[in-house]
């Protein structure tokens, strides 16, 4: 072969954003991911706090990563700045082939609407309004109509095992229950990138497996990418790989 015959595979070596893949890893796997040299600080009473220096990170598409990391070490701020959620300090981070750091907020909030799930780490419900229409609120805010939204909404609460809990309001549920609202809410409207704080920490064993193995068959069945805040040893075993972060930098594993 000449260099002017090069096998067209050659070329989708490098991803849409142009960032060539390292190599090792799968050839005809693009990036759901890339955080470029992130640094975050954050200004609190007049003094500078560094939460978060050099993070370099690639995430494939279809995997599931969990970032671990002690009390304070930066998982929040860094899960927040990888879903647009917050603007890093430096750095730059790319999400399904599109940069986000310099979009306009207005963008943002569109890509986030139509490509993120976020599963915040203190769920974030609307407590005057029940399990159902919290979920169907974020299929409506997708444009969905309130006929597929309600549809849509009573499969996925029955997936994370609060069917007969659809007309209770937060206050009446356990904080297992708003965690699983919140996880429904996420998945609504099918997002590729599902980014979760800490989404079993409130799940006994029967219902935290039961959110283990959604998420699981979402990565692994429908190429979702998932990137998880957990301190959950069990989620480790379906983790294809566990991120350390320390003092805001990230170790080798
Ligand atoms: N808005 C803020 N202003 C100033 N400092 C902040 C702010 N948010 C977080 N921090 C600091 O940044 C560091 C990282 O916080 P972060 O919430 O990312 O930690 P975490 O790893 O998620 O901790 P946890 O496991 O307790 O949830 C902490 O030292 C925290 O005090
Ligand atoms: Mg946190």
């Amino acid at each position: 072969m000449t260099a002017s015959q090069v096998d067209p595979r050659v070329s989708q070596t490098l991803h849409p954003t142009g960032l060539r893949r390292p190599s090792g890893t799968e050839p005809h796997r693009p990036l759901a991911i890339v955080a470029r040299n992130v640094g975050m600080v954050y200004q609190a009473g007049g003094e500078e706090f560094q939460a978060l220096s050099h993070i370099n990170l690639e995430v494939p598409e279809g995997s599931i990563q969990l970032l671990m990391g002690p009390s304070g070490s930066g998982k929040t701020t860094l899960l927040s700045i990888l879903a647009g959620i917050l603007t890093p300090s430096s750095g730059s981070v790319h999400l399904l082939g599109q940069e986000i750091t310099h979009l306009s907020r207005h963008r943002l909030s569109q890509f986030r609407l139509h490509n993120i799930g976020f599963i915040f780490q203190g769920f974030n419900l609307f407590p005057a309004l029940t399990a159902l229409e919290n979920v169907e609120l974020a299929f409506q805010v997708k444009g969905i109509n309130r006929r597929d939204a309600r549809e849509q909404s009573l499969m996925l609460l029955d997936q994370v095992g609060l069917a007969d809990k659809t007309r209770s309001f937060p206050k009446q549920l356990s904080g297992g229950q708003k965690q699983r609202v919140a996880i429904a809410r996420a998945l609504a409207g099918d997002p590729s990138l599902i980014m979760a704080d800490e989404p079993t920490a409130a799940l006994d064993s029967q219902s935290g497996h039961a959110v283990i193995e959604l998420l699981r068959n979402l990565a692994k069945e429908r190429d979702r990418t998932v990137l998880m805040v957990t301190h959950d040893s069990r989620i480790m075993d379906v983790a294809d790989r566990v991120l350390h972060l320390e003092d805001g930098m990230l170790k080798a594993a």
